[in-house]
């Protein structure tokens, strides 16, 4: 086996029977999935997949849609305009907290739910219908190959989903929502429930590691200085209230989800995603930021 490969089945090895945190149930269709599932993949800027574990089972991709979804809004608006509407100050709150600026209503970033859903609304089109496959269709070229919705789980988010609601009409009551909120919370639950696996989340990864090119398919998917800025989103907010622990111990923008996706990005170098279901307090899969802890101090990833 290569070293690779033999580097990421020891780190498996040594977590796989941790037993910390727990499965996010908040959204029912999240409570069934496997607690033992552990998965972890790596692309390397050449385009070759390494992996260790479970990488082939499919779970929606919730929050780590975010920082895709944004590269791709900075595209559409231009980074003036979307800085106007969505700040990228780390909140220091949980990912679903109310963090909008009084008066203004504008999200303190683009990883939290409040600023994740302003973004969604930023995406150019016509309607709803043309978002969402403008979504789906940019989160597939990350990916390289064409991604579907998990209906179970979008009419689970759908069916308990008023907090997300109510930051849609907030931020619209304040006109900083350029759409419709019911509209726009309805896109978002579609875009939090399209369906990936660990090998998918690392290709995308090291989409973002590479500049906006699709190391496996060649595709330039969006233009590089919008890969810095998202990075730069990541880095400081990707891990919600974990984020200055997560910079301090492992230094890589990431982005994390509460169906247990996390996603890490070492520039020029390779992109990695683990896949383990049980979160901690801040919403951060346990096996994942593990695993990446072990990785960063190991091999040296510390961008610092
Ligand atoms: O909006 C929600 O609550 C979920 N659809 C996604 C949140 C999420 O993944 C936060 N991650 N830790």
């Amino acid at each position: 086996m290569d070293p690779v490969t033999d580097s990421l089945n020891e780190v498996h090895r040594r977590l796989r029977g941790l037993r910390d945190g727990k499965v996010a149930d908040y959204i029912p269709q999240l409570a069934t999935a496997d607690p033992d599932d552990f998965g972890i993949a790596l692309v390397s800027m050449a385009g070759h997949t390494y992996r260790a574990g479970r990488t082939d089972r499919p779970f929606s991709i919730q929050s780590v849609s975010k920082p895709f979804v944004y590269a791709l809004a900075l595209g559409d608006l231009g980074p003036e305009e979307v800085l106007r509407r969505v700040d990228v100050e780390p909140s220091g709150n949980p990912f679903n907290a109310i963090s909008l600026e009084p008066g203004t209503g504008r999200p303190a970033n683009p990883m939290i739910n409040a600023g994740a859903i302003a973004t969604t609304a930023m995406v150019r089109a016509d309607g709803p219908a043309e978002r969402f496959r403008r979504i789906l269709d940019c989160l597939s070229a990350f990916a390289g190959r064409v991604l579907d919705v998990d209906e179970e789980v979008y009419a689970s988010e759908a069916a308990t989903g008023d907090r997300n609601r109510a930051l849609a009409y907030l931020m619209h009551s304040a006109g900083s929502l350029g759409a419709d909120p019911e509209e726009t919370a309805d896109t978002y639950f579609r875009q939090c429930s399209v369906r990936v696996t660990a090998v998918d989340l690392a290709v995308m990864a090291a989409t973002l590691a590479n500049g906006g090119r699709n190391p496996v398919t060649g595709v330039q998917v969006v233009p590089e200085p919008h890969v810095v800025r998202t990075l730069s989103v990541m880095a400081t907010c990707g891990m919600y209230d974990g984020a200055g622990a997560w910079l301090l111990n492992v230094g890589l923008p990431a982005k994390s989800g509460v169906s247990g996706g996390l996603i890490a990005a070492s520039p020029a170098r390779f992109g990695v995603a683990v896949h383990s279901p049980p979160l901690d307090g801040a919403g951060n899969p346990v096996r994942a930021v593990a695993a990446l802890g072990m990785m960063s101090e190991r091999f040296g990833l510390h961008i610092m």
